[in-house]
């Protein structure tokens, strides 16, 4: 079960955190580059599906990670978020709790929101270098 419960929560959050880094990193400075002509076309695409996908990657990322953190605290034990491991696991889920704000921003503003759909690369790559860390110690 928690290695199904993992397996799910890691691909979720490798989706959620490898398409927003080739959203900011590559996709939108191409699109920039391409003019006008081009963005008129696909911008509204990228826009509607985009948020969709991400949505439903980000729901399945902090649905099943809330679930592992309920079972390895021994149902929500606060002496497990006073560990260490528990500790940078808790702040690590806190990063990815404000990437789905600053994802949902991102969406609204859509062209205009490149700052935040870079603090939500920023939070995801923060939440999993906890996640990974805390896991461990
Ligand atoms: C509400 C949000 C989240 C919660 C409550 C949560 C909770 C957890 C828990 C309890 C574990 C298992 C730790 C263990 O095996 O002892 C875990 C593992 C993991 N989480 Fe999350 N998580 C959340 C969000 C995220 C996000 C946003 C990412 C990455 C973008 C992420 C990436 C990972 C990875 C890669 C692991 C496996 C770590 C390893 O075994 O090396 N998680 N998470």
């Amino acid at each position: 079960m928690m290695i199904a419960l993992l397996a799910i929560h890691v691909l979720a959050a490798a989706f959620w955190l490898g398409s927003t880094l080739l959203l900011v990193g590559v996709v939108t400075p191409a699109l920039a580059a391409a003019g006008p002509d081009v963005a008129q076309h696909f911008a509204p695409q990228l826009f509607q599906r985009v948020p969709r996908a991400l949505g439903v990657a980000g729901a399945t990322t902090i649905l099943s990670g809330l679930w592992l953190y309920w079972i390895v605290s021994g149902g929500f034990n606060s002496g497990f978020a006073r560990s260490t491991g528990g500790g940078l696991i808790g702040i690590g889920a806190l990063c990815g709790i404000a990437a789905v704000f600053t994802g949902i921003i991102t969406g609204r503003l859509q062209e205009r929101g490149r700052a935040f759909a870079v603090a939500s690369a920023a939070l995801l790559v923060c939440a999993l270098t906890l996640m990974i860390v805390g896991s461990r110690v």
